[in-house]
């Protein structure tokens, strides 16, 4: 009897540890949530509006679009988050070693509904959220979300993002928790880390060093640069340069080189790069197989100061030719 007991105590206790031990090795490296308190101004909440709607892209991921126009510009209710991916859906845009998602990801509910969305969130976990990819229970972020590039934004632009959010309609739109396969659940469980310090902003008035902060937080700089496919690290010396397959449907399309070379915008001037966007932002009807995955709608409406901001930084980079990738 007293064996047994021993025994079952031991198999009760093996079973605790191994419950320990698999929580400690998928929850990511955190840091508690800071304590700070957004003020709700309305220069926060409009700046913040420009930049997740304009600039971050927060508000074309997490609503869904409406792909008859061009550029597939945002639905409402905004910000309510969009049907899962599974196994039956193609995994566009992230490489996960397989045709299709392995599991179930939502893009999730980011206004203040307080069960299915962010209200019960405080601001400490949306800064840590968007910028250091861990949940509110410390549980990492799938990288679809950028986390990993919004880790250069400045302080002060999350705080408006935050103040915005706050700002939306809370709409009940439930939208699950994820649930991936392992290893792949295991692989970017090990992603996340802390930001270690206060982030600033270059200057507005500096137009390189803020053109090339844009670059980087509104992502040009990821989609538009050849990476490895595994770690999504971008290729030295390739940066910026285009090339890369991108699939839409049907549709294959090759994000252009950005650098002064002729493939790139070696002829263009600020103003054609101005007139592109504002021409291409047009929310014109369009064959949903012909549309394109660069949000034009979104980004033609960034100001012509930070569009030639943008313009500036890509001139002063080394002109590079652009390599095809093949299909
Ligand atoms: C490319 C698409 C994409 C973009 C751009 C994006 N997100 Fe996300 N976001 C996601 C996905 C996918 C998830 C769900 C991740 C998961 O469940 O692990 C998510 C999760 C979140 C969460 C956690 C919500 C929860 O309930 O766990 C917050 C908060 C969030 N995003 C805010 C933002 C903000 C703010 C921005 C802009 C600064 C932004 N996102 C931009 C795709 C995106
Ligand atoms: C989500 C990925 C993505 C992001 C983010 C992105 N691009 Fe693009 N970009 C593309 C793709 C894909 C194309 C090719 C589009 C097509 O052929 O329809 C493209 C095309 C372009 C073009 C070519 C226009 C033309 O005439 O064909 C320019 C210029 C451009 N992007 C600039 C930028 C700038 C500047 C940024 C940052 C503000 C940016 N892109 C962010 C994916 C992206």
């Amino acid at each position: 009897m007293k064996q047994a007991l021993l025994a079952i105590a031991g198999l009760v206790l093996a079973a605790v540890l191994a419950g320990v031990g698999y929580l400690e090795f998928f929850l990511p490296r955190s840091r508690p949530a800071p304590e700070i308190q957004v003020e709700l101004t309305p220069e926060r909440i409009e700046r913040g509006r420009y930049l997740a709607e304009n600039v971050l892209q927060c508000v074309d991921c997490h609503s869904e679009r409406d792909w008859t126009l061009y550029g597939g510009p945002p639905i409402e209710p905004i910000g309510a988050g969009r049907k899962c991916m599974d196994k039956t859906t193609p995994a566009a845009g992230v490489n996960v070693g397989q045709e299709y998602f392995p599991g179930v990801l939502c893009i999730r509910n980011v206004t203040p509904h307080p069960e299915t969305g962010i209200g019960e969130w405080t601001d400490g976990e949306l800064l840590r959220a968007i910028r250091e990819g861990v949940d509110r229970d410390g549980r990492y972020l799938f990288p679809i979300m950028p986390y990993f590039i919004y880790r250069d934004l400045a302080d002060e632009d999350v705080y408006d993002v935050i103040a915005y959010m706050r700002s939306l309609d809370p709409v009940e739109s439930v939208r699950p928790r994820k649930e991936v396969d392992f290893p792949l659940d295991y692989v970017f469980s090990l992603w996340p880390k802390p930001v270690p310090g206060r982030i600033v902003a270059p200057e507005a008035s500096d137009r390189l060093a803020y053109g090339e902060y844009l670059a980087v937080v509104a992502r040009c700089k990821f989609c538009h640069s050849p990476r490895d496919p595994n770690s999504l690290e971008d290729i030295p010396g390739r940066q910026y340069s285009g090339g890369m397959a991108f699939f839409l449907g049907p549709r294959v399309m090759y994000p252009m080189n950005l650098t002064p070379h002729r493939d790139g915008l070696g002829a263009w001037t600020k103003a054609d790069f101005l007139n592109r966007f504002r021409l291409y932002g047009q929310a014109r009807p369009v064959a949903p197989e012909e549309n394109t995955l660069m949000n034009w709608n979104a980004f033609s409406k960034m100001s012509d100061e930070d569009l030639g901001a943008l313009y500036d930084f890509f001139m002063t980079l080394d002109p590079v030719p652009t390599i095809r990738e093949p299909i």
